[in-house]
């Protein structure tokens, strides 16, 4: 169950960093080509999607209190994706295509970026931490105690 957590952590991975794509791709496109559309329909279906697989999969695969923790991390990580867009629009800001961005709006929607990046690497923190845990196939309920651990701590 394991393995089928890391594919599930691996393609969430992969989203995100097409997600950091989809984002360029609507800034140097003109506006009329719409492409931004490829941006926001992955972050508003496809990654919402893989964080809750991810996080249901996790507890199937025992993978560790933290490690758990973690992954509600990246969801709340997502959740302010559209959370700093909620406080600006309460702030004033106007979404396109009539942008109007008055104070200091400008610096909350640019917590976008960043919270973005924090999540993509939290991704891959979390799928090293839980590949590092021992040997694949079985979780750590399977393991007997008349085979030796050899993983590492998962508290
Ligand atoms: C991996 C990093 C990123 C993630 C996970 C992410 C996630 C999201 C999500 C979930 C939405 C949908 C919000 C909603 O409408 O409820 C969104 C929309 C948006 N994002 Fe990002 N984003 C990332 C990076 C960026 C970057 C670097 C930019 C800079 C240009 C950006 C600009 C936008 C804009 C302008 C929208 C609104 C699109 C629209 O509704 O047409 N994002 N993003």
């Amino acid at each position: 169950m394991r393995k089928a957590f890391l594919v599930v952590n691996a393609l969430l991975t992969l989203s995100l960093i097409a997600q950091l794509y989809f984002a360029a791709l609507g800034v140097f496109s003109p506006p009329e080509d719409e492409l931004f559309r490829f941006h926001a329909m992955n972050g508003r279906f496809i990654l919402p999607v893989l964080i809750i697989v991810w996080i249901v999969f996790g507890f199937i695969a025992r993978i560790g209190r933290t490690s758990i923790i973690l992954t509600f991390v990246g969801l709340v990580l997502l959740a302010l994706q559209t959370g700093y867009f909620l406080i600006a629009g309460a702030m004033g800001a106007t979404p396109p295509p009539n942008e109007y961005t008055p104070g200091a709006t400008p610096y909350v929607l640019a917590l976008h970026g960043l919270g973005g990046t924090l999540l993509l690497l939290l991704t891959v923190w979390v799928f090293f931490r839980v590949r590092g845990m021992g040997p694949l196939g079985r979780s750590s309920a399977e393991t007997t105690a008349s085979e030796p651990v050899t993983s590492t701590p998962t508290t």
